[in-house]
């Protein structure tokens, strides 16, 4: 009896490890349904923002609100990865956890060049991360003050963080809302200046060693969209025309142009102290429902490179994948245009996606004139041109009749994504909705690239001045496309499959 006792205790832990051997090399393996291939999600768990963007030594790190205890939000850690490409990513051990002061929430990291912090140690130049802890005790006892800004540095590139001894640096005056500081360096009056999210404004703050702050203006209670509370912004500068413009850039929950979270932005000047708008127009930086909490990396010159928070609060909780939940967009350089006086945001693809294409296909006149096209790669880029005197659209489709439709439509001169009919969509009475995006551009043709991957679909139309992030979520693959048989519309498509980001890492 004793004997078969043991026979079967070594079979079940056999068995044991197999299946948690297999969980492992499923996980890294990045090929689960709806696993996205060109973007960063991580291995497993809930992620939301991108946090501590920069760029140091050849490598862009991106941290991330992470909860490593399930699929829902939680306990806030940063959670962290590398790249030296922006395209494919590598997952590294968790960068802070949770401590006495709360958790950590959003914020943003520099390199301290001039070791202001002192932090720097025998000619090591510190990365340092400006977080908000965010105190769940205080929040649950009614106090007004549970968020204030903290610090934390690393001294080996970004791999290991110590929290500074005298955190917090920011105390919170009574604001409920006071959040997500990002902090960029002011040359000409060699300081530090953060973007502080405070309610329904901006508050900027600055400082000479990022430990000491002084409060130096607000900006937008009675400026731009107030559908909901304003969070995670940033401020950078762009050139157009010779002329340098600060751009303030601030997320919002709820009250985006197609609801729910989203991404606006003010051009202006900014003069170390307080920031001028050049008008009150409200401007919104990616019309599609997921695109949120997006920043800038901080030191990459003057190239601005953009990334968000695939998702949306209104279902983030609620998207049906397994072991992870939710993605980062595909990172974005930002630019300025003029359109009839009006300055607008350029959201483009960043060059580096060239490392992942793959042979071109080209689309022939039969597909051009409505014929569906079958067997497509699960993650391309498409590339088409359009005459914008006529409405159009492509249909992203299945064998199981699962359907994804962008489109333009000429009576609205409105760019449109519909997937009410793309999968999945009853767990949010939200997600089926259709969103829209006004077009900006007057030329009578677009080009448009559309960055399709498992179970996302960004468009950038008219190089990038009608920018959609839309998630999807299909029964199966999207393996066939259509495009609408109207004369005139779609005279030229592409179609670049991509390799996969994550095969280098995936264990065979
Ligand atoms: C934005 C946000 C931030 C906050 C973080 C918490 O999505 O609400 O304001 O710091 O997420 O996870």
């Amino acid at each position: 009896m004793k004997k078969l006792a043991q026979v079967v205790l070594l079979f079940a832990a056999v068995l044991f490890s197999r299946v948690v051997h297999a969980q492992i090399a499923d996980t890294e393996k990045y090929d689960e349904p709806y696993r996205l291939q060109v973007h960063f999600s991580p291995r497993a768990h809930w992620v939301n923002d991108p946090n501590g963007m920069v760029y140091f030594k050849h490598t862009y790190h991106l941290f991330f609100q992470y909860y490593p205890g399930g699929k829902n939000w939680g306990p806030m850690h940063w959670g962290h990865a590398v790249s030296t490409d922006l395209v494919h990513w590598q997952e590294l051990p968790i960068a802070l956890y949770p401590d006495s002061l709360g958790y950590i929430f959003s914020g943003s990291a520099v390199v301290d060049s001039n070791n202001t912090t002192g932090f720097g140690k025998d000619g090591i130049v510190p990365l340092v991360a400006i977080f908000t802890h965010h105190d769940p005790k205080g929040e649950q006892t009614g106090k007004d003050n549970f968020q204030n800004q903290s610090l934390a540095y690393s001294l080996d590139e970004g791999l290991t963080w110590t929290k500074y001894s005298c955190n917090p640096v920011l105390k919170n005056p009574g604001i409920r809302d006071f959040r997500d500081p990002k902090v960029c360096w002011f040359a000409p009056a060699k300081k530090w200046v953060m973007t502080l999210a405070t309610k329904d404004k901006v508050t900027f703050y600055s400082s000479p060693d990022l430990k000491s702050w002084t409060k130096e203006s607000e900006f937008g209670k009675k400026t731009g969209a107030h559908g909901g509370v304003w969070e995670c912004p940033d401020m950078f500068k762009l050139t157009l025309d010779g002329k340098v413009y600060w751009i303030l850039s601030v997320n919002m929950n709820p009250g985006g142009p197609n609801g729910g979270s989203a991404t606006q932005y003010f051009i202006g000047q900014f003069n170390g102290t307080t920031f001028t708008p050049i008008d009150d127009k409200t401007r919104w930086l990616d019309y599609g429902p997921d695109e949120y909490a997006g920043v800038t990396w901080s030191n990459t010159g003057k190239r601005i490179l953009f990334l968000g928070w695939m998702s949306n609060w209104s279902y983030a909780g609620q998207v049906p994948t397994n072991k992870w939940r939710n993605a980062m967009t595909s990172p974005r350089q930002l630019s300025l245009k003029n359109i009839d006086s009006n300055l607008l945001l350029c959201s483009n693809l960043v060059q580096e996606f060239d490392h992942i294409k793959q042979k071109e296909i080209t689309i022939g006149s039969k597909v051009l004139a409505g014929q569906v096209m079958k067997g497509l790669p699960h993650q391309y880029l498409l590339k088409l041109r359009a005459s914008m005197a006529h409405s159009f659209s492509v249909t992203f489709s299945n064998a199981s009749n699962n359907q994804l439709v962008f489109g333009y439509n000429k009576s609205t001169n409105q760019y449109y994504v519909d997937r009410s009919r793309s999968g999945k969509i009853d767990f949010n009475p939200d997600f089926g909705k259709v969103s829209y995006a006004p077009r900006f551009s007057r030329a009578s043709i677009s080009d448009i690239k559309v960055l399709f991957d498992a179970s996302s679909i960004e468009v950038f139309a008219d190089k990038g001045l009608s920018t959609m992030t839309s998630v999807y979520f299909a029964g199966r693959p999207f393996d066939q496309l259509q495009i609408s048989r109207q004369k005139g519309g779609v005279s030229v498509a592409k179609i670049i499959p991509l390799k996969s980001i994550w095969r280098q890492y995936a264990i065979k």
